[in-house]
């Protein structure tokens, strides 16, 4: 295949030499590579996501080195640097697999293993189905009777408010719908340009979307002071700011929050939605983490239930989309790609823009959208999978529960460690002192401190952990996230290991 390098030098020449001759032989006219890293999107070149970044690349390397028997101070990498539950050694919850695979394999629809209930649901999907099979397409909106018990669910979540299942899209998880809002709020040139405003530290899906969509991005930043918590004043603040360059139209807020892991009060959500109405912004709830809370006095408050309760003057005037997603709480279920966002006060000119848009990619995965079905309807008490099934999902949660706690406590133990209280959600985001040298190290290296610090960590104690600067921080601090989804007793083995690692990376520093 012939190259020609962009960046010329020894090997361009060689290729450009090559390229002649290959000239010669064909008699037309050589023209290179029709797309360069020069010629290409470079909204994509821009994009960045740091849960899948250099640490990880390299924590991959690692581990075909041990396989290929290489001799290193660890027998295994732990990666806890994503949010992916199952690859953590969590169970999926038998309920949810059994009808899954009932619908897959409907030949186990006369297996007695399979207890009734299973049996109902599966069946009832697969006759919304087209040709009774979850190989079909789809509707794109979502299969209709799933939208149906996804607005039942939300009714019965936020006390009866109602939701029409008119308003409910089912998604590829929560990505696939964060993004294609995001499309749609997308536009104008120069200071016209479409700014929307997003937590730092953030969830980086955000940034990537606004850098792929060429959109500005307005960074609010959290209080960790005050256990990462938001500040209306802050949010006015960065509005003002990004009005000189941009126009602000966006709002988005991760509730219970990634990286961070705070859970807002019902009065900071009230005081979101009239900052929101005030300003005009569009709301984006994400609420992927609606059932992770766990510090005693936090609750979950929908954004949706907020906002009907401030009465019609907000319920009937601010734009918002929420979002859920089969790939956290208790299900963990994140390779099946389930999810659902319901739109409210959307213009319905553009919300069959919405339609247009997301039918163009015909429809997100059915066994997503079974899986989904299945959260949003799950057992009843007079069902035989009841008790099983409230059993699985109280233990997830019960040891989530207790992880986020004993991480808290044991990294608040060393010196230079600060932990906030993992209130909700699957992360830690704690604060790292690092000593001046470290710094200097890490920026004659060309490298955050923060990554530094983690790519030390990863070689001498095969631990994956995001660096803090991969979801945005205030200039000057130092963070890491990592999971609490490794089984407790390797959670303690991982802390214990971090604790020591700071310690002797202090000390080497200091
Ligand atoms: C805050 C937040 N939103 C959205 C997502 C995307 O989840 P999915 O696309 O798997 O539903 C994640 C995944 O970690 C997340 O943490």
């Amino acid at each position: 295949m012939l190259q020609i390098s962009p960046a010329g030098g020894v090997g361009g020449k060689r290729r450009d030499r090559a390229n002649m001759s290959q000239q010669a032989v064909n008699g037309v006219q050589c023209r290179g590579k029709v797309l360069t890293l020069d010629n290409m999107n470079p909204n994509v070149k821009r994009v960045e996501y740091a849960v899948r970044g250099p640490i990880v690349q390299r924590a991959v390397q690692i581990e075909k080195e041990l396989k290929a028997g290489v001799k290193k101070p660890f027998t295994e990498v732990i990666k806890a640097n994503i949010g992916d539950a199952q690859a953590m050694g969590q169970k999926p919850i038998t309920f949810l697999r059994q009808v899954l695979a009932l619908c897959s394999y409907p030949e186990l629809l006369e297996d007695k293993k399979f207890p009734e209930d299973a049996k109902k649901r599966a069946q009832r999907i697969l006759e919304a189905c087209g040709g009774n099979s979850i190989g079909a397409y789809s509707a794109s909106q979502g299969i209709e009777c799933i939208r149906q018990d996804v607005a039942r669910y939300i009714e019965r979540r936020d006390g009866g408010i109602p939701s029409n299942p008119d308003n409910i899209y089912l998604s590829t998880g929560a990505s696939d719908a964060i993004v294609t809002i995001l499309k749609l709020l997308v536009c104008g040139e120069g200071c016209d340009r479409t700014g929307v405003m997003i937590s730092i530290p953030q969830y980086p899906l955000y940034s990537a979307a606004l850098a792929d969509l060429g959109a500005v991005q307005i960074n609010y930043y959290l209080d960790e002071d005050n256990c990462w918590s938001l500040d209306v004043k802050e949010l006015r603040r960065a509005l003002s700011a990004a009005r000189q360059h941009c126009n602000p139209r966006v709002l988005c807020i991760i509730n219970p929050g990634n990286p961070t892991g705070q859970v807002q009060s019902r009065q900071c959500i009230e005081d979101v939605i009239r900052f929101a109405k005030e300003e005009h912004l569009f709301l984006m709830a994400d609420e992927v983490y609606q059932d992770n809370v766990y510090a005693e006095g936090c609750k979950f408050y929908s954004f949706k239930k907020v906002l009907f309760e401030m009465g019609p003057e907000y319920s009937s005037t601010v734009e918002m989309a929420s979002f859920h997603s089969t790939s956290k709480c208790y299900m963990g279920e994140c390779g099946f790609r389930g999810g659902y966002m319901e739109v409210i006060n959307m213009d319905p000119e553009v919300k069959a823009q919405l339609t247009k848009l997301v039918s163009v990619r015909l429809c997100p995965p059915i066994p997503g959208q079974a899986l989904l079905d299945l959260v949003v309807n799950p057992p009843q008490p007079d069902e035989p999978s009841y008790t099983t099934f409230m059993k699985e999902r109280t233990a997830v949660l019960a040891t989530l529960a207790e992880k986020a706690s004993l991480t808290e406590q044991i990294f608040n133990t060393v010196p230079g460690i600060t932990c906030n209280p993992v209130q909700g959600a699957m992360y830690t985001f704690p604060r790292i002192t690092l000593p001046q040298s470290a710094i200097d190290k890490a920026k004659e290296a060309g490298q955050a401190p923060d990554m530094f610090y983690c790519m030390r960590l990863l070689e001498e104690e095969g631990i994956c952990l995001v660096p803090g600067s991969g979801f945005g921080q205030r200039e000057g601090t130092f963070h890491f996230r990592m999971t609490i989804l490794p089984p407790t007793e390797k959670l303690k083995v991982v802390l214990q290991k971090i604790c020591e690692f700071h310690l002797r990376f202090t000390q080497e520093f200091s």
